[in-house]
């Protein structure tokens, strides 16, 4: 199986177009040991051909140029992306979708029922498709059920319904479905081997650290370092639980619940960062700590094979 980071950015990407902070300022300037990210994605593949695009960030048409392996040229229109799948209907995960639109066949998306709603209503999306290429809707099972992607053979994967927010503009926001947001494992038949995928979690029940227990890699919510470092720097209202995130640090956060899982090998990366976030600095004491506890920040480009 493998895996590549299209975009290890939160909402907004690094540098955010109008944010001035010292971290976008900063990689703007050169004045700083950061690299520039896209907007959250990956993509997973079984033959490195036919890939699973895991959510569509508004910059996924730069994320395709970067990556050769996207365009296999097989034919006159073509396109390595054989199939989607959304783990929620924020802007930064979704808006994606509408730049696929010049397929020549229906797109193959899986998406929850709460997810399909929203993506049908406040952000209709899907519904815009349906005028282009269409959609091939595939629903994902929440009841623990694996499902598999036809164009990935041998891989398996297990969707598991998270605590974390709807978007803004959702009626869930205040009033939460089950589906609304997903974590993810996919599973290789062959190796064996795990990863479990999650960039918003908001909080770390059972049935999630029991997936994170399981895998041979976690790709988690790296989103912020401290729970109210947006109202710190005065550019938000809101804390990382206001916006359905788990903080880096802090009694419970993100650091200590990976010191907890001591699986053989396994690799504990972070990402969907905020642009706000120390970790992005390479030199940064922050960054110094998560080496302390083998945890590692996922960059655009970062590829596994498992
Ligand atoms: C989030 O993950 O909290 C959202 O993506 C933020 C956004 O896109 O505005
Ligand atoms: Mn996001
Ligand atoms: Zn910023």
């Amino acid at each position: 199986m493998k895996i590549k980071v299209l975009g290890s950015s939160a909402g907004g990407g690094f540098p955010q177009w109008n944010c001035n902070c010292r971290n976008c300022d900063g990689v703007r300037n050169g004045t700083l040991n950061a690299q520039r990210r896209t907007q959250s994605s990956i993509v997973v593949s079984a033959n490195g051909e036919d890939w699973l695009l895991v959510n569509a960030s508004p910059d996924l048409l730069a994320q395709i140029a970067a990556h050769p392996e996207l365009q296999p040229a097989r034919r006159a229109r073509d396109s390595g992306i054989a199939a989607v799948v959304t783990m929620d209907a924020q802007i930064d995960h979704v808006t994606g979708l509408l730049m696929l639109r010049e397929r020549d066949t229906p797109l193959p998306l899986y998406i929850t029922d709460a997810v399909l709603q929203d993506l049908s209503t406040g952000l209709p999306v899907v519904s815009i498709l349906a005028h282009y290429c269409g959609v091939e809707r595939h629903a994902i099972p929440l009841d623990g059920a694996s499902f598999a992607v036809p164009a990935l053979p041998g891989i398996r994967i297990e969707a598991l319904p998270l605590s974390s927010k709807a978007p803004p503009y959702s009626p869930h926001r205040e009033a939460p479905q089950r589906g609304d947001n997903i974590g993810l494992t996919f599973i290789d038949e062959h190796s064996g081997k795990r990863a479990f995928y999650a960039p918003g979690l908001g909080a770390l029940e059972p049935h999630v650290l029991e997936a994170m227990n399981g895998a041979d890699l976690l790709l988690v919510d790296g989103t912020l370092w401290t729970p109210d470092e947006m109202i710190e720097l005065g550019l938000s209202k809101k804390t990382a639980a206001n916006m359905g995130h788990l903080a880096q640090t802090g009694a419970g956060g993100m650091i200590e619940v990976l010191d907890s899982i001591e699986r053989a090998g396994v690799r504990k990366v972070l990402i969907h960062i905020n642009n706000t976030n120390p970790i992005l600095i390479e030199d940064s004491p922050e960054r110094r700590r998560l080496a302390e506890h083998g945890i590692e920040v996922a960059f655009d480009g970062l590829a596994f094979e498992l």
